[in-house]
């Protein structure tokens, strides 16, 4: 197949390009700044030349937008929110322009989108679209707002002959460097990973491998378009969940922290609290009642096929 990546230079992007292209597709990334073989310059907003690699394609799968990793300041929420749906838009455009309109459109959205909650999960149909929780800072809705409109923009797109689908995708764990489960772990081995206020909070998550898989049975599965959930079916609360990655590193020591050290310590990494304070609770039904089964479907034994991963590959 012709894959076409927009966004496709980041954490995820590295990901599905390595995997897509071992599997013998031909992957194109679109990017800002391209440079090497495979990548072909846009600037995420408007149409240009870049749409030719459009015309003729089999799927594209757009991941384009500002990093989350940040403070959550005016400025940056609002390069979020535009980066998303702008590229969301001319992606859609692009692909209404061209005269053979690749087969599927995957947009990245995020699991983000659901409600902070403890009670229940969220699934795609029973699951509550978050904005409006009690007890929570306001500026938490802006980053509902954006997976919102981001997802707006996608289902606004006339292309008629493209199936459109949302990933409302969890974490995605790889062993990369720089990414997020490179980071938990380097936390983890400084002995900061422990509960963070109080841990109740549940973190969903994906392993690359199931990411990838997902991706794939997405792009395969004719019947399914708009939003489906990328997340393993067991999301845990952060303390077991940070209890199970120190356990498969060997360190026994956790130290938790509390609101304000948390306040601190994402001050010290310039990412905002939500990250690790809002509770995402988020389960697959659709992929699942689809038939999909995760090769890993438990935090614990995904934290040790990882840290088994960082340890073999990373010598010294
Ligand atoms: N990583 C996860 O676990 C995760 C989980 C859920 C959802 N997601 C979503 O999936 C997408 C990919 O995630 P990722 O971790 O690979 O993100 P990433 O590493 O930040 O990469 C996203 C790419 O978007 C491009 N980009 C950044 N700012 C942009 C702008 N203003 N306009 C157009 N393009 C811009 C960049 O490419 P160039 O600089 O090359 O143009 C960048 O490489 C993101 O939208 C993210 O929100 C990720």
């Amino acid at each position: 197949m012709k894959v076409v990546i927009p966004g496709g230079t980041g954490q995820v992007g590295g990901i599905l390009r390595r995997a897509l292209a071992a599997a013998g597709h031909e992957v194109t990334v679109l990017s800002r700044r391209a440079a090497g073989a495979g990548e072909i310059r846009w600037d995420g907003e408007t149409l240009g030349d870049w749409v030719e690699a459009l015309d003729g394609s089999d799927v594209v799968i757009n991941l384009a937008g500002r990093n989350v990793g940040c403070r959550y300041s005016d400025a940056n929420l609002q390069e979020m929110m535009d980066s998303r749906v702008r590229s969301a838009r001319v992606v859609g455009e692009a692909i209404a322009a061209v005269s053979h309109p690749p087969r599927v459109w995957l947009q990245a959205s995020t699991a983000t989108i659901y409600a902070h909650r403890f009670d229940a999960a969220n699934d795609e149909t029973t699951g509550v679209i978050g904005g409006a929780e009690p007890g929570v800072p306001d500026y938490w809705a802006f980053s509902v707002d954006i997976a919102k409109c981001w997802e707006r923009a996608q289902e606004q797109a006339y292309t008629p002959h493209t199936r459109k689908v949302a990933l409302r995708s969890a974490m995605v764990m790889s062993p990369d460097r720089g990414g997020v489960f490179d980071v938990l772990l380097w936390l983890a081995r400084l002995g900061l990973g422990g509960s963070v206020g109080g841990g109740a909070q549940y973190v969903s998550w994906i392993h690359e491998r199931d990411f990838v898989r997902a991706v794939e049975f997405l792009i395969e599965r004719d019947d399914l378009a708009g939003p489906v959930n990328l997340a393993a079916p067991e999301p845990l609360p952060q303390r077991s969940f940070m209890r199970a990655l120190r356990d498969a590193w060997g360190m026994p020591i956790g130290v938790p922290a509390t609101k304000w050290m948390a306040e601190i310590g994402a001050f010290a990494l310039r990412v905002d609290t939500e990250l690790l304070l809002k509770s995402r609770r988020v389960v697959p039904a659709r992929l699942r009642a689809a038939g999909f089964a995760f090769d890993h479907p438990t935090w614990p034994e995904a934290a040790r096929t990882l840290t088994h991963q960082v340890r073999t590959t990373r010598t010294g």
